[in-house]
């Protein structure tokens, strides 16, 4: 692919719209646009304030005169360049992310959107419809599916590896809400965070719940099409949902449990996928990303890890460093931006497009239909 990037002639220009200083994903999605050449970051929008996004974008080293102070602003003079931004990377607060991604689409833009992609399920198959309508691409930031070893999960249930199968467990476990963060001081992140208007519908899901449904569902490659879920606020004085169980039936009636759980003391990012068919399981676990367990009958268990040699070539194309060598979730946010680039390239050139495996605002929309079937269920089994 790195042809491809010959071919193309330059690397896409890529704006963003938040992450400003201070932020917490800002960084991950600048630098993994910018890791392996497929993009470069010009400008954006960096605050919902005009003078802080445009003193915040300078003191990110953004040449100032491309920190602008809204996304109208943005689109209108980028519009006047010879080299203007073709796409822009949203990581905002929740609640702003349907509206600039709307008005990006419309303005001709490609989006690479962070999570939860839209409040509700309506707005979500709205962005579907545009992206269809104006031609554009549209990837969501779930990273957790774009490592080397979920993809090669992806893989071994495609070949058939685990036979049929029968049950998936996944379960994302964090302390991110484990504090009584509710009754403290509570600066801007806080603020939108544990707003229910702002943060979205479950908080818990918007912040991580998301993320275990599209791994799950992308690594068995099936949606969910009903849940029976327990949707709760474990904290005290806690407006906002930190806890959802729920059992699970994938299409094909495929069986599993899901847990996100955010008020979890001692807990860090915690994310687990078991996969079980008639043949064997696979297990994945978060805290050792860069290996994957295999258990086939009559084998007996086994682990492979990233970069070895008997692994298909796209799955070892995954990773960068040799074996041993921490890679993580900016490798995996690289992966998406990766494929993003080559399959606008690919457009652009009107070549032939591999099937690029990058999360879609398909998915996006399946999980924000999935989240609400977990807020409306109370117990009860209802569709998705
Ligand atoms: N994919 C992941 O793994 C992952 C991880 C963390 C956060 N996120 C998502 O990223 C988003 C941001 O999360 P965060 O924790 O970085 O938040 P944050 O509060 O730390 O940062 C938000 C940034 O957006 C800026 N901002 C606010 N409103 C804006 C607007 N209207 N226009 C332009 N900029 C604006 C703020 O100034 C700030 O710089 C959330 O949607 C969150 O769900 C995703």
């Amino acid at each position: 692919m790195a042809a491809l990037r010959e071919r193309f002639g330059r690397p896409l220009r890529l704006a963003i719209l938040g992450g400003g200083p201070g932020s917490w994903i800002g960084h991950m999605h600048r630098s993994a646009a910018e890791l392996d050449g497929w993009w470069r970051v010009v400008g954006g929008v960096f605050s919902s304030d005009p003078e802080r996004s445009r003193d915040g974008g300078a003191s990110l080293g953004f040449d100032r005169a491309r920190c602008y102070g809204t996304l109208d602003e943005l689109i209108a003079k980028e519009r006047g360049r010879p080299d203007p931004a073709e796409a822009v990377a949203i990581m905002t607060p929740n609640d702003t992310h349907y509206p600039l991604a709307a008005a990006a689409l419309d303005a001709g833009l490609d989006v690479v959107c962070d999570k939860p992609v839209t409040h509700d399920a309506n707005e979500a198959r709205d962005l579907v419809e545009r992206t269809h309508r104006h031609g554009r691409l549209f990837a969501v930031a779930h990273g957790y599916s774009a490592y080397p070893m979920t993809r090669y999960a992806r893989h071994l249930v495609d070949a058939g590896a685990l036979g049929e199968l029968r049950y998936v467990q996944v379960e994302y476990i964090q302390s991110g809400l484990a504090m009584r963060l509710d009754d403290g001081p509570q600066n801007n992140r806080l603020r939108w965070l544990l707003d229910p208007r702002r943060s979205g519908l479950a908080l818990v899901m918007s912040a991580i719940g998301c993320h275990a449904q599209q791994l799950a569902s992308f690594a068995v490659d099936r949606r969910v099409a009903r849940v029976c879920a327990d949707a709760l606020a474990v904290g005290p004085n806690r407006r906002v949902i930190d806890t959802v169980s729920a059992l699970l039936r994938f299409d094909g009636d495929l069986a599993g449990t899901f847990t996100a759980f955010q008020a979890a003391a001692g807990s860090e990012n915690d994310i687990r996928l078991r996969i079980y068919g008639d043949k064997g399981m696979i297990d994945w676990s978060h805290r050792d990303a860069s290996h994957l367990g295999i258990a086939l009958l009559n084998e007996g268990p086994r682990v492979v890890g990233r970069g070895d040699a008997n692994l298909p070539p796209g799955i070892v194309a995954l990773g960068r460093a040799p074996r041993g060598h921490p890679e993580g979730l900016r490798e995996a946010f690289a992966n998406i931006y990766a494929e993003v680039a080559q399959e606008r390239m690919l457009r652009t050139l009107g070549e032939p497009l591999p099937a690029f495996r990058y999360p879609r605002i398909e998915e996006g929309a399946h999980t924000m239909a999935f989240i609400e079937a977990c807020v409306a269920s109370q117990g009860r089994w209802v569709d998705v």
